[in-house]
């Protein structure tokens, strides 16, 4: 009797080891999971083209002191430029508009071709809607890159950058190429998480 006993006590607590083992083995293979998945970030690469012309989508608000007169690609020192552009799929400008880029941008090179901009960028391209804001130097004739502070909507929480080429200086209308380089960070993917 005592030993039959004894032989339960023992299948009980080895049942009991056995479960404890298999949760924490579980768990390792759940945390497991997690950090593989930090070294994938989600990210989306594209480019559009930002379309901004003289007196109807961008305007100099307050005129510069200093430096090279307003030209093609110069404005003075101290200028301050905002706008609110369209952006397209393309570099025709009856493309269709997928974006609009609202901003400001204040000469900050004594040479009238470098300023600092900041940008709320809405979008609405392969299904995902909401608003990335960026910040950075821009050149007025090479490409600069701006890192992305933050979004809103389905880029809530989202890094990384934009780079900004001029495509076409000429003309009332001037042409940007924006490469957009988003990634999402972890905890900012709540359509991946189980
Ligand atoms: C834009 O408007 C300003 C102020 O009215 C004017 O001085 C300037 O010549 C205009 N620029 C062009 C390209 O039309
Ligand atoms: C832009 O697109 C329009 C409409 O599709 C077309 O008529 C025009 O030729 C295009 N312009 C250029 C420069 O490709």
């Amino acid at each position: 009797m005592e030993m039959a006993s004894l032989h339960y006590h023992i299948l009980v607590i080895l049942i009991f080891v056995l479960q404890l083992n298999a949760i924490s083995t579980s768990d390792h293979h759940h945390r497991h999971h997690d950090h593989h998945r930090k070294h994938g970030l989600k990210s989306l690469h594209f480019a559009l083209y930002q379309h901004e012309t003289i007196n109807k989508t961008g305007f100099i608000v307050v005129n510069g002191v200093a430096g090279p007169p307003v030209g093609q690609t110069t404005t003075p020192f101290g200028t301050l430029f905002v706008f609110e552009d369209p952006m397209t799929l393309t570099p025709n400008r009856t493309s269709k508009v997928v974006g609009v880029a609202e901003g400001t941008s204040v000469t900050s090179g004594l040479d009238g071709l470098r300023a600092i901009s900041i940008a709320k960028i809405t979008l609405n391209v392969k299904h995902y809607k909401g608003s990335i804001s960026v910040v950075g130097g821009t050149h007025n004739i090479k490409p600069s890159d701006h890192p992305i502070v933050g979004g809103t909507g389905d880029f809530l929480f989202v890094q990384g950058y934009v780079t900004s080429s001029p495509v076409d200086l000429t003309g009332l209308t001037v042409v940007y190429k924006i490469e957009f380089h988003i990634y999402w960070p972890p905890y900012a993917t709540p359509t991946d998480s189980v």
